[in-house]
Formats: C-alpha cells, structure tokens, sequence
C-alpha cells in the first residue's frame, strides 16, 4: 500500500517533470521561431540598407553641395541602421547557429554606421569649402582649377577642417577635398600675412607709421599675391593711400612699373558679340570687366550669368545709357541701383563700380552713390571705326604701363579684333586684371 503511494508519487513528479519540459522547449520553439523571423526581415532590411550606402557612397562631391536632399537620405539610412542594430541587441536566449548570424549582421551594420559618419563628415566639409571659394568648386568628384577664396577662415575652423578630412577613410573624394584645403590654407595665410602686414602701418584708412620704400615694396608684393579682386581691392586701395603719402616726401620713388591691362566692355550684354568676347577671353585664360546697361541684363540674363560665372568682373554703365551729367540726384540714383539690383539678382553679387556714360559726371552724380567711378585710359575707338586692325591700332598707339582699355560688346568687329588685343599686351609682358585693380592709378 505504502509502496503503491510512493509509486504514484514519483510518477506524479516525473509527468510534473515532463509538462515542465514541454512548456519551456514550447517556449523556447517559440522564442528560437520569433528570433529566425527577425533576423529574417532583418537580413532583407540589410540588402536595402547595403544597395542605399553603396548609392550614396557614388554620390559625388558636387551633389553633396547642390543637392540638400542627399543629406535626408543619408540621416534616414543612418536612422534605420540604428533602429535595427538595437533591435538585434534586444535579442537574448537564442541558440548557436543564430548567435553568429544576428552578430554578423551587427558588425555590418557598425561598418555601415562608420560609412554614414564618413559621408556626413565629407557633406559638412564639401558644403563648408564651397561657400569658401568664389564659385562651385566641384566638378564631380574633382576640383576646379585656379579658383579663389572669396570668405577668409579663421585659423580655428580652418584646423578643425583639416582635422575632419584627415579623419576620413583614403578615397578620390578624400584627396580631393585634401586638395581644395590646401589650396585654401595657403590663399588664408597670403591674406593674412598682408592684413597684418598692413595693419603695422595703419589704423584702418590712417597712417600709422610710413613704412621706407623697401617695407612698401614688399607690402605690396604681398598684397599683389591675393587672388580675389574683391579680397584684394579694399587692401590695394589701403596701401595706395600709403604710396601717396611716400611719394610727397619722395617723388621720384615709388613709380609702379607693373605692366597692368584691364580690359573692358561696355554696352552689353547681349547673345551675339558678348557671346563672342566671352569664347575668346577663355580661349586665352583672360579675365576682363563688363560694365553692363541694366536693360540689357532683363533682356540677357543668360549672357550675364555667363559673365558672372567665368569669373569676369561687372560694373554698372547706367540703366539705358543716359547722359548722368545731365539728370537730376533722383533719376541718377534710379538709373544706378535699378540696373545694380538687375545684376545682383542674378549673379548674387552688387556691383561696386559705375562707368558712366560718355565718362560724363559731375557732383550729382558723385553726390548720388558711393560707387567708385571707373574710367579708362586707351580708346579704342572701336564704336567709330568699326575696323579690327584699327582697333589694334589704337591699342599699340597708347602704351601705358598700367591700361584701362575701353571696348564695346556690341560691334563683331570688337569681337574680332580681341584675339590679337590679348596676343598683343601679352607680347608685351602684361598681366591682365579685373578694372577694380586699377581705379585711381590710370
Ligand atoms: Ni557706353
């Protein structure tokens, strides 16, 4: 009797046992069931990540910089990586086969988390360097050449880029952008070393200290270095402010012999001869400056966007070539900054030089703006001759060392005779500047 009880005992404690046994391997049938189905969905959600990094991995530098909507995308993907890594983690009580497939996945999402950092890194950085320079600098994954900062760094943010680009993993989009910081690096130290060389010997506009001729010399030589005609004008202005004032104690010194041509264009734009003038210019890696008619650029946009992007400098010629001299303040200011906001909506930029009309302005006119007046000093005559040769001509017949050459975008034979114009001055040793260079010095 006692040992039937215990039988049945021992019997109730083994089925006890057994339904135990069934409950936990259900639940573990059921938890290894879930995990399968999400290391499942999670390897599917893997390939579309994969396919998404590697197409933004191919994104160039230049879309990085136009296209904003590239930085969604690549902060969406980095999103989902993130959710699906925590997922995966949360993930405990598996067996081994599943073990070593959900730590597979994790380590290629780590690997894709370090690509979405790198490409954020190189976004931040192409975005940064664009806006330092005067145009787009990029041209797919390359760097346009001999561009010129027109935003100086500050050492700081300048170290941090450097710090950031030499973080990134070694590709062409890396060298590229190592390329556009050096040359960026040593534009900042050019302008910086003539800033405070000039700040030594003036406060602002005043005269601090006269520098000797020789301080002067080189002063100059380092302002002449500066590859940005808008960096550089406030700083030639400031150091011809300096030449006069050596020049009253020494006449004799201080004569600038730089063979310096501006050439110049007025009248235009248009899509006939200013399209010409412009092919030329860049054949021969010439930059010159138009002074344009404000009603011209409402009709031609284009042509003034192509100006603009050649890296020409603009000037304002009034808004439809009104003699200034002879209207009153009010009509003046009109004709000026009609034709300025004309051109600063298209090319961003205000012009900061008026050629008036004819040369011809008085009081009023000066009264009216704070542009700088911008004349020339060999005419060419071309409106008068319409003849090639002898626009040429007229250029040889007035060798100045420093030349302001007027010229007009509208005649063909304008636009024919440029090429030996360049051919010429080149010959002769000149060096072409943007006309801003040489206002007060012709
Ligand atoms: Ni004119």
């Amino acid at each position: 009797m006692t040992q039937g009880k215990n039988k049945k005992i021992v019997l109730a404690i083994l089925v006890i046992i057994l339904l135990v046994e069934v409950v936990f391997l259900a639940k573990k049938m059921t938890t290894d069931r879930k995990a399968t189905d999400m290391l499942k969905a999670a390897e599917e959600e893997q390939v579309m990540i994969t396919k998404a990094v590697d197409q933004l991995k191919k994104t160039s530098l230049e879309s990085y910089v136009a296209d904003n909507t590239i930085k969604d995308q690549v902060t969406k993907t980095k999103k989902s990586v993130d959710e699906n890594k925590t997922m995966l983690e949360n993930l405990t009580h598996i067996s081994g086969e599943m073990k070593k497939q959900k730590s597979d996945l994790i380590t290629q999402y780590d690997n894709d988390s370090k690509a979405i950092d790198a490409m954020n890194k190189k976004i931040t950085i192409s975005k940064e360097i664009a806006t330092t320079f005067d145009k787009d600098p990029f041209k797919g994954n390359s760097l346009e050449k001999g561009l010129s900062v027109s935003k100086v760094m500050s050492e700081a943010d300048e170290k941090k880029m450097s710090e950031n680009i030499n973080s990134l993993p070694k590709d062409e989009q890396r060298a590229t952008l190592e390329v556009a910081y050096k040359d960026i690096a040593s534009q900042t130290k050019t302008i910086h070393t003539a800033q405070s060389e000039l700040d030594k010997y003036m406060n602002k506009d005043d005269i601090k200290e006269v520098p000797s001729t020789e301080e002067f010399e080189k002063l100059v030589a380092q302002v002449d270095e500066i590859k940005n005609p808008e960096v550089k004008k406030p700083l030639m202005n400031r150091t011809q402010i300096l030449r006069k004032e050596i020049q009253k104690e020494h006449p004799d010194e201080l004569v600038d012999n730089r063979k310096l041509v501006a050439l110049t264009f007025d009248d235009g734009p248009n899509d006939g001869s200013s399209v010409q003038i412009l092919d030329t210019l860049k054949k021969h890696d010439v930059k010159a400056t138009f002074f344009v008619l404000g009603n011209m650029v409402e009709n031609y946009p284009d042509t003034l966007k192509r100006i603009a992007d050649e890296g020409h400098e603009i000037g304002n010629h009034s808004y439809d070539h009104s003699d200034l001299s002879t209207l009153d303040q009010a009509s003046v200011k009109k004709q000026i900054d009609v034709t300025n906001d004309a051109v600063e909506k298209i090319t961003g930029k205000r012009p900061t030089m008026l050629r008036p009309p004819y040369g011809a302005y008085n009081e009023t006119v000066t009264n009216a703006t704070d542009m700088d007046i911008a004349l020339w000093n060999v005419d060419t005559l071309d409106w008068q001759s319409r003849n090639s040769d002898a626009i040429l001509g007229q250029v040889k017949a007035q060798p100045f060392t420093q030349a302001v050459v007027l010229m007009h975008d509208i005649h063909d034979t304008s636009a024919d005779a440029l090429e030996n114009v360049i051919l010429y001055y080149k010959d002769q040793g000149y060096t072409f500047v943007p006309a801003s260079e040489l206002i007060g010095q012709i």
